[in-house]
């Protein structure tokens, strides 16, 4: 496995490995936990050729203080990755993504006005800005994105659209630890009693399921924000139910569409995301 911090280094490593056009790409903020390893592991099986990136995207953070509290454990995720079969770690400084300032600002309408987009203004764009430079660093055939950033998962899958690019978006499951609780980045900054306690909010969404063929979409959605609110830990941000292609608020399950529940709380200081597919 090769670690390369420029372009150039890593065009010469993949043009070594001989690309037979099925370069498989995970790109990632690095702190890597289980969730991405399944990502890299899908990636290596189904390409020649496995790039993950370990890149903190500045631009992708409305909040300057959440950006300097991302971990950033270089070594660990190397060692993390270093058997799974990932070829080429690419881990570039940000003067490499953006030699000049990234002023693109992308349309996704509907998509990016609800949820992580209406409470994180900017965030989705910034994630756009670096998703579209990586691939076009990276050239990949297929990326991987986890569903527990499902809304982020929409909004690349529409840019790839809007930039008629030729790289094929992978979903992939939700990892979820022992307690239930969705795998992230984040679930490093809280301490081991706020750990136990975020768990909540997977519990609330597995019962979601279960009693959504019970309660009107409207009652649902203030049982989950009581449900998690009642934990002194917790503190919802948004809960949403949504159709699972426009990603728009349902009233009723009589709507045609597969539904997703969607919730952001914060565990003490930290934001967590999570969500289910209601319809089997
Ligand atoms: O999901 C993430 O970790 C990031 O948003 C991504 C896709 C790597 C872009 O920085």
């Amino acid at each position: 496995m090769f670690l390369v911090e420029t372009i150039e280094d890593l065009r010469n490593k993949i043009d070594a490995l001989k690309d037979d056009g099925t370069l498989g790409f995970v790109p990632t903020m690095g702190a890597l936990h289980m969730g991405h390893i399944s990502l890299v592991e899908k990636a290596v099986l189904e390409n020649q050729i496995t790039v993950v990136s370990i890149f903190v995207n500045p631009n992708q953070f409305n909040d300057k203080s959440d950006l300097e509290k991302y971990p950033r454990t270089l070594e660990a995720d190397l060692k993390l990755l270093k058997d799974t079969g990932c070829n080429i770690v690419f881990a570039p400084d940000a003067k490499v993504i953006y030699p000049k300032k990234d002023t693109r600002k992308f349309d996704f309408g509907p998509l990016e006005s609800i949820m992580e987009g209406k409470h994180r203004p900017g965030h989705f764009n910034g994630v756009a800005q670096v998703v579209s430079r990586l691939f076009e660093i990276v050239k990949p055939k297929k990326a991987y994105f986890g569903l527990k950033d499902f809304q982020q998962l929409a909004i690349i899958k529409n840019m790839v659209k809007q930039l008629d690019l030729q790289v094929q978006i992978v979903p992939c499951d939700i990892i979820r630890e022992k307690s239930g609780l969705a795998m992230s980045s984040r679930n490093e900054l809280l301490t081991a009693e706020e750990r136990k306690n975020a768990a909540v909010i997977s519990d609330t969404l597995f019962k979601t399921k279960e009693l959504s063929k019970k309660k009107s979409v409207q009652e649902l959605k203030s049982w989950m924000v009581e449900t998690i609110n009642k934990n002194k830990y917790l503190s919802v941000e948004y809960v949403e139910i949504v159709d699972d292609i426009q990603l728009q608020p349902v009233n009723s399950w009589d709507e045609n569409s597969a539904k997703v529940a969607c919730v952001a709380a914060f565990c003490g200081k930290v934001r967590l995301i999570d969500n289910i597919v209601l319809t089997d």
